[in-house]
């Protein structure tokens, strides 16, 4: 295969390489799988096209995968959240280069444009004299709607018109497919019939595949890693915990003790973001519409309350919700003087960005890279980070290790499973199996120190479990 790959500096790799290290200690679970499955190579065949942010931690996936056998080709799936020096490194791989790269073929960068981003996962959805990707691992689900928005144009043989899009980044999309038809006219029909299946790392991007199932529209079947519990209710949690305060940190330094948070959401990633907040000293207002997540933050010990309401007396703002205009314009216009705005969740449009954009009166001044103060024309500013996009990501490295082991031993296990079991996998969406999940979390207790109680056979028939599990039914919630 022509090892083509666009990066922004090999020279960083060294600096990778020594990072990665460390990670792998750190990853535990990723660890355990190329020590399972290192020598049969079950993805032996597999050619992986990955779109999820090109940090050092994924680095250690990428290297997994192909310690088990498989082909890869990688993007990041956000415009700010590639590590440079993680991405050199994969490219130039363990034992090759600057000069010699003999990793993998990496396309993303720190600060690409829409249309540098699109060209990217363009990229490595095509694999140069071969046959194509044969797997998809996504985070967003932008892969996978590319390959999807491809096929629909090309059957219907109809061309996109940039011109209808309802935002700046989908006019880029339709102006790829738009080429694309032209040059190429059946490349992502044969590029979606060449796909086995797809494992969907977030929140969003799995509510993405339910709706195309639901419309009759996915073309091929897909493993939901984001409820794998192991996922979900860690690396969505604590993860952001973790990471949250480290990009408001990284970009403002702001003391966030004493100061009033407003967190909008009370699903997984907002209960994380408030145990942080609140555990820096804020004092953390919730947002929710889910009368289930509002009840929960509330005997969590949070006031819940409406972005109206409390508009005006928040220092930092966090969205969280997967949802759409949850702060508007009108909202920042209205906030404290100084007040810091940011995303966690994963598009930027939970921020009406393009509406603060076309404020009347509304200048921008950038601080630094990923940190803008937008001044209004009363004279107060805020202060937006990572132009609304995922900020934990953008202004920070994204989770620790540690977390991002579980969640990527989810993946691994779901590639394996869709590659090797194709047939018992007919189109639709799945979650893993229990068992795998129990097993995720196992394979993390030793480097915790934690030591597991185990039920006696009497126990377990008293409960009707098996005594080396699933403890638990598929309806329990955790
Ligand atoms: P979730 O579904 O558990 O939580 C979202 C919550 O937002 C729900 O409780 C929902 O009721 C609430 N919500 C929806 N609209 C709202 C509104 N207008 N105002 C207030 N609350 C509203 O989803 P989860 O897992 O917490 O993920 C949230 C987002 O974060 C997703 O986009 C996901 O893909 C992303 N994510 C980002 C990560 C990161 O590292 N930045 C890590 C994991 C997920």
């Amino acid at each position: 295969m022509t090892f083509d790959y666009k990066v922004a500096d090999l020279g960083l790799a060294e600096f990778g390489r020594k990072e990665i290290r460390l990670a792998e200690h750190e990853m535990p679970g990723l660890m355990a799988m190329r020590e399972q499955y290192g020598d049969s190579k079950p993805l032996s065949g597999a050619r992986i096209m990955g779109s999820l942010h090109m940090t050092i931690q994924t680095a250690v996936l990428i290297e997994t995968l192909v310690a088990l056998g498989a082909q890869v080709r990688w993007v990041s799936c956000n415009i700010f959240s590639t590590q440079d020096h993680a991405a050199a490194a994969v490219v130039v791989g363990p034992d090759g280069s600057a000069d010699a790269p003999a990793g993998v073929p990496v396309f993303a960068w720190k600060g690409e444009t829409l249309e540098e981003y699109w060209w990217c996962t363009e990229q490595a959805l095509k694999w140069p004299g071969e046959e194509g990707p044969n797997m998809i691992l996504d985070d967003g689900g932008d892969a996978t709607m590319l390959v999807h928005k491809g096929t629909e144009f090309e059957k219907a043989g109809a061309v996109p018109d940039p011109s209808t899009a309802d935002s700046e980044e989908y006019a880029v999309v339709l102006s790829l497919l738009t080429r694309t038809l032209r040059e190429e006219p059946q490349l992502w029909t044969t590029i979606g019939q060449g796909i086995k299946g797809v494992t969907e790392e977030t929140t969003t991007g799995v509510h993405r595949l339910y709706e195309m199932h639901k419309a009759g529209a996915l073309l091929f079947p897909a493993i939901n890693v984001n409820d794998s519990v192991t996922k979900s209710k860690f690396d969505n949690k604590y993860g952001c915990r973790h990471s949250l305060i480290d990009g408001i940190n990284r970009a403002t330094d702001v003391l966030i003790g004493g100061k009033v948070a407003v967190v909008c959401g009370y699903g997984d990633v907002g209960k994380g973001c408030s145990e942080s907040l609140r555990g820096q000293g804020a004092r953390v207002i919730v947002t929710e519409i889910d009368p289930i997540c509002a009840l929960q933050a509330a005997m969590d010990g949070y006031q819940v309350s409406t972005m109206d309401d409390v508009v005006g007396i928040g220092d930092i703002f966090v969205t969280t919700t997967g949802n759409k205009d949850v702060i508007t314009a009108d909202h920042m216009a209205a906030m404290k003087h100084q007040a810091i705005v940011g995303n966690i969740g994963h598009f930027d449009n939970e921020i009406d960005m393009a509406g603060l954009y076309k404020t009347a009166g509304v200048e921008r001044v950038n601080i630094k890279p990923q940190v803008d103060e937008f001044r209004f024309p009363d004279g107060h500013t805020i202060i937006v980070l990572s132009e609304g996009r995922l900020l934990n990501l953008g202004n920070a490295t994204g989770h620790p290790s540690f977390v991002m082991s579980n969640s990527f031993t989810n993946q691994v296990l779901a590639q394996i499973e869709l590659f090797v079991k194709t047939a018992e996998y007919p189109t639709d969406v799945y979650v893993l199996p229990k068992h795998l999940d129990e097993m995720v979390a196992r394979l993390h207790l030793d480097a915790l120190g934690v030591k597991l109680t185990e039920l006696s056979k009497e126990q377990a028939a008293y409960l009707g479990v098996p005594v080396e599990g699933p403890y638990k039914s598929e309806h329990y919630r955790y």
